[in-house]
């Protein structure tokens, strides 16, 4: 079985409680903290930055924080999250204006690098940097809200994500973010998905405990 790994994202945790939210998801048997930067420029809408990814290591948080930039430019704020105490950083190729550059700057931060794919972009953006990437996200919805229903062409490009990271013979994880519950988790990762990001069905449950559980039970089947 794949190493899998579930990672909450904290867009829809209680912002006026993030740090004990957190807490909460990760003794609950969360491994990753997905932490989602949008900017009102790349997608329509904003939420947080380096100084609340700063915070919470302050607080005491040591699980990897996967930060994932939905925002343009993407270069100027990479330094800000590796100082912010940020694990991984992904990005989406076409926010960029070098996409090479930029996760050359996040490998050289001592961050595990990454490429982020909308719905409709196309996955040969890995074509010459998959020696750069330690992570391929694939979006299941359109970026900038949670709570969106899981668009299901991804399997296919899940299929199709998993073929070139096993060719490549790279270590490269493969994620999905967007719509992500219990009910799609197994079909997911028998597409290829190692690793689930899920943020409105863990945060929106009363027993973050008991879903995770859940879906781990989903991914033992
Ligand atoms: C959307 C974000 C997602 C979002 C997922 O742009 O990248 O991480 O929080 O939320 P759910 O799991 O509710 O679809
Ligand atoms: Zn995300």
């Amino acid at each position: 079985m794949p190493d899998f790994k579930i990672a909450p994202s904290i867009l829809s945790a209680d912002f006026a409680r993030l740090g004990e939210e957190v807490d909460h998801v990760l003794a609950s048997g969360a491994d990753i903290v997905h932490f989602d930067v949008m900017d009102n420029h790349y997608v329509p809408n904003l939420t947080i930055g380096p100084m609340v990814c700063k915070a919470l290591r302050n607080h005491g948080v040591t699980a990897p924080i996967d930060v994932h930039l939905m925002v343009s430019p993407v270069d100027r704020i990479i330094g800000d999250f590796i100082e912010a105490g940020a694990s991984w950083i992904t990005f989406h190729p076409e926010a960029s204006d070098h996409i090479d550059r930029s996760l050359q700057l996040i490998r050289e931060g001592g961050c595990k690098s990454g490429l982020v794919f909308n719905p409709a972009t196309p996955l040969h953006y890995l074509d010459y940097v998959l020696d750069k990437v330690d992570v391929v996200l694939l979006m299941s919805v359109n970026p900038g809200f949670g709570g969106q229903k899981f668009i299901p062409a991804t399997l296919e490009k899940l299929r199709q994500a998993r073929k070139i990271i096993d060719n490549s013979g790279y270590d490269i994880r493969l994620e999905i973010d967007g719509g992500v519950g219990i009910q799609n988790i197994r079909e997911i990762a028998e597409a290829g998905a190692d690793t689930f990001v899920a943020g409105s069905a863990i945060f929106n449950t009363d027993d973050y405990k008991a879903t995770i559980d859940a879906m781990r039970a989903e991914l033992a089947q």
